[in-house]
């Protein structure tokens, strides 16, 4: 006779209530690697599997390979020999109960798991539509070592509906029942790479789950982390949470890059006016804009969302709308650098152009779908000699989901004088921290800053800023 559900679900509440629940966690990404690490540091044990076997290798290395995941906080939980251990859970430096981080690229291991989350990419393809592949891969990954009882969790970044209509067949392949035989939930990662205040181990997320017992059972495993968490109605809400967090910076995103072009001809300075706007202290939320969105999240999530609206016959306009003004940056900055260089009487064909700061965001490594990609494309196309620096990137692209016109591959350049004597202009994309503006401003004969980074009171004849406009009259 099978054992009734919820005997097996007490049980596994019980397993994480006392921490001896091992969880598996597929995909140690951005996202995935803090959330295993936070899982064993909450007392779990976790599988780690990654398809990629040189991450693997690193890992068990107690090499950290993402930039918010200390090395030295892995080799406290990558223990490799639980044979070496007297138990599961062993005292960390800082005395609290820990558990073992077990890195491998075996879905094997997943026999003996509790509860399995998916934390795999989701890309788009050229045409921008959702690229579910991943996700697919990962869940039938998980068909042959289902188990009564089990949990799994999608946390992958995706459409609303992903968990019910995608992921549930292909577990049901199984011969389980979703919320009858195992429990299924959405949980959305909200990690901020870079953010050393908000970590995965203080920002409160959402959970849906099929049922409203699947729901609580996610939440009470991601509790064990410390966020806290609300339960939502059904993974669909907790998906659609998630797209629309991120459409809502991505159009708010969007309408600071109208305004800086509005600024641009008026004769405006677009970031007195949102420092202005800020000092307003409720119903407004600064937005910056910028040489275009990267990364993973806010740039992918709203044309996952787009597409998704297709089959309930709506065209999301808001987002289209948005996504035209945004995908428009990078050229918008390109003709400001070729109307810098042309005020010098330096036209762009055969000009050197050194772009700083090619990472999707201020002082983080990750340069995936960078805006920096397609301006660099865009001076490509039109004869510019580009180069760049990036402390944090060292090769560029790394990975992006555009489509290329112009391929190419370049290496940072190290930021010597010599370096910025010699370019024509100097194009500030991303201003990392403890790089000194003003110094390149000084000795660039032309400069063009997208996103703030030179103080308002430098006045230099060569220096255009995105957003702001030459008063006349
Ligand atoms: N990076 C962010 O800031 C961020 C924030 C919130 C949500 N997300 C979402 O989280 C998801 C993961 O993003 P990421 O940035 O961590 O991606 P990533 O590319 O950094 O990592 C994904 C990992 O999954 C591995 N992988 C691929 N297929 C696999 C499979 N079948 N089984 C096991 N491992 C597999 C890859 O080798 C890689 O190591 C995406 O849906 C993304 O949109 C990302």
């Amino acid at each position: 006779m099978a054992i009734a559900v919820t005997d097996r679900s007490i049980e596994l509440e019980e397993r994480i209530r006392t921490r001896t629940a091992t969880v598996a966690v597929l995909g140690l990404g951005y996202v995935g690697l803090p959330l295993a690490v936070a899982f064993a540091r909450a007392g779990l044990t976790v599988r780690a599997i990654d398809v990629d076997a040189e991450r693997v290798q690193a890992l068990l290395e107690g090499t950290s390979y993402i930039q918010d995941v200390p090395s030295a906080v892995l080799q406290e939980i990558v223990r490799t020999s639980p044979s070496s251990l007297l138990s599961d859970t062993e005292k960390g430096n800082d005395g609290r109960a820990i558990g073992r981080l077990e890195p491998t690229t075996d879905y094997g291991t997943l026999a003996g798991a509790d509860a399995v989350v998916i934390s795999v990419p989701t890309p788009m393809t050229r045409m921008k539509q959702p690229n579910i592949d991943y996700i697919c891969a990962a869940a039938a990954g998980i068909v042959p070592h289902l188990r009564s009882g089990m949990l799994v969790v999608l946390q992958s970044t995706t459409y609303p509906g992903t968990t019910e209509k995608d992921v549930l067949p292909i577990l049901e392949r199984s011969g389980l029942r979703a919320g009858v035989d195992f429990h299924l939930a959405f949980v959305p990662e909200r990690i901020n790479p870079g953010d050393r205040r908000y970590t995965v181990e203080n920002i409160p997320t959402v959970a849906g789950g099929l049922s409203r017992r699947c729901g609580a059972l996610a939440a009470m495993l991601f509790g064990t982390i410390g966020a806290p968490i609300t339960v939502v109605s059904s993974p669909a809400a907790a998906e659609l949470t998630k797209c629309y967090e991120n459409t809502f910076r991505f159009v708010n995103i969007a309408l600071a890059n109208e305004l800086a072009k509005l600024c641009e001809r008026m004769g405006l300075d677009v970031w007195e006016v949102i420092d202005a706007a800020k000092t307003k202290p409720f119903g407004f939320l600064a937005h910056y804009p910028s040489a275009g969105v990267g990364g993973h999240c806010i740039l992918v999530d709203p044309y996952y969302l787009a597409c998704a609206a297709r089959e309930y016959d709506l065209s999301l306009g808001f987002i289209q709308l948005a996504a035209d003004i945004n995908e428009d940056m990078p050229y918008h900055v390109a003709g400001l650098v070729s109307r810098a260089l042309g005020r010098q009487g330096i036209a762009l064909r055969g000009a050197k152009v050194l772009v700083l700061g090619v990472a999707f965001k201020k002082d983080i490594d990750d340069a995936r779908n960078s805006p920096a990609d397609r301006l660099i494309e865009a001076l490509l196309e039109d004869g510019a000699d580009v180069q760049y620096h990036d402390p944090y990137v060292s090769e560029f692209p790394v990975h992006s989901d555009f489509s290329r016109r112009r391929p190419f591959h370049l290496t940072s350049t190290p930021l010597t004088d010599e370096l910025l004597e010699t370019v024509d202009c100097a194009v500030i994309v991303q201003a990392h921290s403890g790089v000194d503006y003003r110094r390149i401003v000084q000795q660039a004969k032309t400069v063009v800053d997208a996103c703030g980074a030179v103080p308002s009171e430098e006045t230099t004849p060569g220096l255009l800023r995105l957003g702001v406009g030459a008063r006349t009259g």
